[in-house]
Parts: C-alpha cells; sequence; structure tokens
C-alpha cells in the first residue's frame, strides 16, 4: 500500500504514520525528518532548505522532489510507504504521478487551527532519530529522553509561536489544495483529528480498513 498523510502543520501526520508503519511494516517517509537531517549534516540540499525552514516556508519543489525520489526508490520501500509531508504542493503531486507512483489512498487529517497552535508547544521530538513526544499527551517515559534510541527530545526550531502562524499560512495557501486534488481522484479519506492520539489512531485505521 502506498499511503499519503495529509494535514496542517502539528495536526499529527507524523503520530499516526508511526503506528501505520508498526502496523503494516511499511516505511513512513517524512520529508521534514529527512530536511532536519540534511541541515544538521551540512550537505547541500540543507544549505538550501534551512533558511525557508526557519521562516516556516516551504523548500522548493525541485529539492524535495530529489530526495523523494531517491528514498522511494530504496529497497525498504517495495512493498509501499507512507508520505508523511509529501506532497506539499500541486507540483509535487503532479511529480509523483510521473515517476509512476500509485497512491492507494490519502488521509487528510482535519484540525482546526486553535487546537494546532495549542499542541505544538508541547511538542518535543529526538535530536537523533526524529520521534516525536507531547508533554501532555505523548509523553516519554523518561524526561528528556526518547524511548526508542535514548536520544535528546528538544524543542524543535520552528516550534516557537510565530513560525507556527507561518507555517500554517503556507499550509493554507500551498498545501490545502491538495485535498482537491485527491477528492477528485477518489482516494481522499478524511479524519477528524481527536484530542486523545489512539482515538484518531481508530479513526485512521478504520479509514484504511485495517
Ligand atoms: P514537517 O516536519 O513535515 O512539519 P509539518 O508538516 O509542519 O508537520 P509537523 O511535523 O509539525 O506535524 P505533524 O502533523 O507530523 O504532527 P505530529 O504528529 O508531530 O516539515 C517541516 C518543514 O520542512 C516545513 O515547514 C517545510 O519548510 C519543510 N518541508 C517538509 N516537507 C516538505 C515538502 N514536501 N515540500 C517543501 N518543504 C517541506 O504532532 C504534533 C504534536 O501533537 C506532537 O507533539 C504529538 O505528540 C501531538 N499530537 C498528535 N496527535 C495528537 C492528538 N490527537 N491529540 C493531542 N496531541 C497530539
Amino acid at each position: 500500500m502506498n499511503l499519503i498523510f495529509l494535514g496542517a502543520p502539528g495536526a499529527g501526520k507524523g503520530t499516526q504514520a508511526e503506528t501505520v508503519q508498526a502496523k503494516l511494516n511499511i516505511p513512513a517517509i517524512s520529508t521534514g525528518n529527512i530536511l532536519r537531517e540534511a541541515v544538521k549534516d551540512g550537505t547541500d540540499a540543507g544549505k538550501t532548505a534551512e533558511g525557508f525552514m526557519k521562516s516556516g516556508g516551504l523548500v522548493p519543489d525541485e529539492v524535495v522532489i530529489n530526495i523523494l525520489k531517491d528514498r522511494i526508490a530504496k529497497d525498504d520501500c517495495k512493498a509501499g510507504f507512507i508520505l508523511d509531508g509529501f506532497p506539499r504542493t500541486v507540483a509535487q503531486a503532479d511529480a509523483l504521478t510521473a515517476f509512476g507512483v500509485k497512491i492507494d489512498k490519502v488521509i487528510n487529517i482535519d484540525v482546526a487551527d486553535n487546537a494546532i497552535a495549542a499542541r505544538m508547544g508541547g511538542r518535543r521530538v529526538c535530536n537523533k532519530c526524529g520521534a516525536s513526544y507531547h508533554t501532555e499527551y505523548k509523553p516519554s517515559k523518561v524526561d528528556g529522553k526518547c524511548d526508542g534510541c535514548g536520544g535528546d527530545t528538544v524543542i524543535r526550531d520552528d516550534d516557537k509561536p510565530e513560525t507556527v502562524l507561518e507555517r500554517l499560512k503556507t499550509y493554507h495557501e500551498k498545501t490545502a489544495p491538495l485535498i482537491g486534488y485527491y477528492e477528485s481522484k477518489g482516494i481522499l479519506a478524511t479524519v477528524k483529528g481527536q484530542s486523545e492520539i489512539k482515538e484518531t489512531t481508530a479513526l485512521v485505521f478504520s479509514a484504511l480498513g485495517i
């Protein structure tokens, strides 16, 4: 199964992609995580991406499309994959079609902007593996440490309130049009994000029939 998770920043795409990954045993691919690694490693793509990410804008299509193309060509994607944060523009969605990728289902996680802004303050991410936590809704077992790899959990650079507002603006302008794009293809399922993570997971599993 090839799946896409669509939704505003902080809607819970990464959180839900992780649970579906575990259930279906296919990789969840977060372009945000790949780009943050590239910035950390100082690669050419990372150098290009850094300013756009810091300001809450989108990294240029050609940079992200090339990264994604290389990632989905890897062996672990042969049985399917989950895209978290890609596509984010119609040009990126068209690129997937041009690569010959057939998408089976697009899960759109719908959360109101005011709930997003409140949620972002509690997010913590592992600075080693990128796993995501929340101080209230999904705390790590040991405060400040990742359950999976033991790395430090930190506040993401772009989770400052003013950057979150800019990311929401970018989402509405550039990414929300993909809801209609995939609806017209008959493969979109919208799930209302719930205040409990496991309740959203139940709705996602039901939309996927798993
Ligand atoms: P990216 O890392 O993809 O960020 P995002 O889309 O803004 O999404 P987030 O990771 O912030 O949120 P999420 O929906 O995954 O939510 P999460 O599960 O963590 O991208 C970062 C930047 O990279 C972009 O701004 C852009 O510059 C660039 N970029 C990336 N992809 C790109 C592309 N394709 N094209 C161009 N540029 C690109 O949940 C959020 C928090 O809430 C967590 O703490 C979680 O524990 C908690 N939570 C989740 N669900 C619930 C719930 N139901 N109830 C309560 N809390 C919950």
